[in-house]
């Protein structure tokens, strides 16, 4: 059975926690200029149905480092986006790449894309998940603080796609997650149901934060909402990630952002571009985690 990762419940918590170990060795391997290939000449297909900069570049970034390549494949110049079955790219993908990241509106569309491939799929975002994000920023926590176990991490703003992914790693990883929406904003209930009582829902953001070690949010309208911009706006009115929302969060709180951000809606340029902000060390660690990630998936797969 071919390994993906389409969310983190792929992964085991101890290969979670090696991976993020392997990651660290990585970088530093990187810093002192070592020369590591283990995708020599191996090529990384990268199916792309929404906009990126940060995993597009990463990902292209760690096919180079890793010797081997990128292919980008946009559904507007390869027959993706002309109705050629999943199925059949799947396996024609596999016959020449080593592995395949997707990022796609419906989760579904990745799930029958791993369905049919005989290499590691990378869910590169989707409606439902974003794993990948989600190593790299375990990895920050992990460089600026330690072990992620029992802390107290709060997510404000959209039920979306990236709470969904912080649900799946607080129920991984041990540690409390307070959600604070608006009504009707929440995240799915079968992916935040949690019968060890980690993982909070309410509708008011200080709730969430008061005495929290960690303040995540993303942007109110993500990628293929942006009809519903307006009346997110209003809806999140109170929402913003600001200084004093942030003094009620443990005195040495950091901040967490996925990006892109939009400074002045889900959070203040005080917040994201001050002291407790760690939003680029977590883009960076998109491309440390990515390849800890791939060399786990390639060899797993005997690839
Ligand atoms: N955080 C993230 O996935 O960024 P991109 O949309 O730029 O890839
Ligand atoms: N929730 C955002 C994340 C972007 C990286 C989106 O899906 O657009």
């Amino acid at each position: 059975m071919t390994r993906h990762l389409l969310s983190l419940n792929d992964l085991t918590t101890r290969e979670i926690v090696r991976m993020l170990d392997r990651a660290i060795e990585l970088k530093k391997m990187l810093s002192r200029g070592e020369l590591y290939e283990p995708m020599r000449n191996g090529a990384l297909a990268m199916i792309f149905e929404k906009s990126s900069t940060r995993t597009r570049v990463s990902f292209e970034v760690a096919a180079i480092q890793f010797g081997g390549n990128a292919i980008f494949i946009a559904p507007g110049d390869s027959h993706v986006g002309r109705g050629e079955p999943l199925a059949d790219t799947a396996r024609v993908l596999s016959s020449m790449t080593r592995a395949i990241v997707m990022r796609t509106h419906s989760h579904e569309r990745v799930s029958e894309l791993a369905r049919h491939s005989r290499v590691p799929v990378i869910n590169g975002l989707s409606d439902r998940f974003h794993p990948c994000q989600l190593l790299a920023d375990l990895l920050t926590w992990v460089e600026h603080r330690g072990s992620v176990s029992g802390i107290n991490v709060a997510w404000v703003g959209d039920g979306n796609n990236m709470c969904h992914s912080w649900a799946n790693a607080s129920k991984l990883l041990d540690f409390n997650l307070r959600i604070a929406t608006p009504a009707g904003y929440e995240p799915d209930g079968d992916i935040v149901a949690d019968d060890r009582g980690r993982i909070t829902l309410v509708n008011d953001p200080r709730a969430a934060v008061d005495g929290a070690d960690l303040v995540v949010t993303d942007t109110w309208a993500s990628m293929g909402q942006e009809e519903e911009k307006q009346a997110r706006v209003e809806a999140f009115a109170g929402f913003t990630v600001d200084d004093a929302l942030m003094r009620t969060a443990h005195s040495d709180a950091l901040f967490m952002h996925c990006l892109p951000a939009y400074r002045g809606y889900e959070v203040t340029a005080e917040v994201i571009d001050g002291p407790r902000s760690v939003v680029f060390d977590q883009a960076e660690n998109r491309l440390h985690a990515q390849k800890a990630l791939l060399e786990f998936l390639l060899r797993e797969n005997g690839r």
